[in-house]
């Protein structure tokens, strides 16, 4: 018997993304993970239900990119999305350097004819004529008055091959968007966004509100750390990126800002969807300048546990101001 959506998982809600006339999700799927290579004990048979759990369930804005899975992420999108389900891609930096350098000029970069290539080999893997969005997967703020760059945002644009387009900004790195979003001449911002990193809200939340540009607020579970399922026992398989992301003593420290975290927490969120990852998802969603909050996911069980985060709404002012304790500001990308 097919199970009533709305009784059990809640009314997913949908917000404008900027000013591009598209209205989103509030939860986005992150397609990351399900691209496999660099997120190791996954499986495409999971992903693909994964993927139809969440479009039942009203998901529809995923954010993938050519480099996921070297195109793998992209082509189970593009065989199981439906028509209405909006897809945001990126594409990759010609040099392959993650995050973008100071001192790389954007011809080494993002030259015009690669920006161009790559969106083709996207819209093959996708087996669509056109993408929703179109981002650049790093962002270096020396760039902002290149002409090629403008040339071939606009060029997408008139082609009908991206209907809109963005930057994805470097980790941790909120304010190198400034003035690019002053410029006018992008549509969105993807913004690493979380109870850890909250660097977003001093000046890029709001300056996105002001001008209408959407914002779509990645690694919202700061990679798994704000899932609580961490310990110091976990172990990665190796060529997961995430073995590196959590080495050292980092799982110590992530299961120390995580207690502390859940001591605060207790007994303050108590309606319907308060798992610490779904008061993670709804902390980024309490702020409206967000357009859609974009988790990693590749079960039915974590689509099911996300998508209902939306329709319990944002966090109460009692929790967030206490929410604004438990930031912390390190890098594990990076070092
Ligand atoms: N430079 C960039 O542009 C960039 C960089 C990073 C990420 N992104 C985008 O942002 C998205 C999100 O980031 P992310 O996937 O790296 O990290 P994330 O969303 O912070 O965390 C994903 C992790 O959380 C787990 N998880 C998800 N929901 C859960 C739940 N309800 N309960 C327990 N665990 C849960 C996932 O498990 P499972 O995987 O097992 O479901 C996965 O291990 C990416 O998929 C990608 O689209 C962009």
């Amino acid at each position: 018997m097919r199970r009533n959506i709305y009784f059990y998982y809640g009314r997913m809600r949908y917000r404008p993304l900027g000013r591009t006339g598209i209205e989103v999700s509030e939860i986005g799927y992150g397609a990351w993970g399900i691209g496999g290579i660099l997120w190791r004990g996954g499986s495409d048979d999971s992903a693909t239900a994964a993927l139809h759990r969440a479009f039942e369930l009203g998901l529809s804005f995923i954010d993938t990119a050519l480099v996921y899975g070297e195109g793998h992420s992209e082509q189970l999108v593009g065989a199981i999305a439906p028509k209405g389900v909006a897809i945001a891609t990126k594409v990759p930096p010609k040099n392959r350097l993650w995050p973008a350098r100071p001192g790389f000029g954007i011809e080494e970069v993002f030259p015009y004819d690669y920006i161009m290539s790559c969106t083709e080999e996207s819209l093959r893997n996708l087996n669509r004529d056109f993408v929703d969005l179109q981002q650049l997967h790093v962002w270096n703020p020396e760039w902002i008055n290149d002409d090629g760059l403008r040339q071939a945002f606009a060029d997408l644009k008139k082609s009908g091959k991206a209907r809109h387009v963005g930057v994805s900004l470097n980790n941790h790195d909120p304010d190198s968007a400034l003035e690019l979003m002053r410029s006018g001449f992008i549509d969105t911002v993807q913004v690493i966004y979380n109870i850890f990193d909250q660097s977003p809200e001093s000046k890029m939340l709001p300056l996105a509100a002001e001008l209408g540009v959407g914002v779509l607020a990645r690694v919202p579970l700061d990679e798994g750390a704000l899932t609580g399922t961490i310990t110091e026992q976990t172990t990665f398989e190796e060529g997961d990126f995430r073995a590196r992301y959590f080495r050292g003593d980092r799982k110590k420290q992530v299961v120390e800002h995580v207690d502390a975290l859940n001591r605060d927490l207790n007994g303050l969120v108590t309606d319907g969807a308060a798992s610490l990852p779904q008061i993670a998802l709804r902390y980024c969603l309490s702020n409206p300048a967000v357009s859609t909050v974009i988790p990693g996911m590749r079960s039915i069980r974590n689509v099911e546990a996300n998508c209902a985060a939306s329709d319990a709404g944002a966090l109460d002012a009692k929790v967030l101001a206490m929410l604004k304790r438990h930031a912390w500001d390190r890098d594990f990308y990076g070092g």
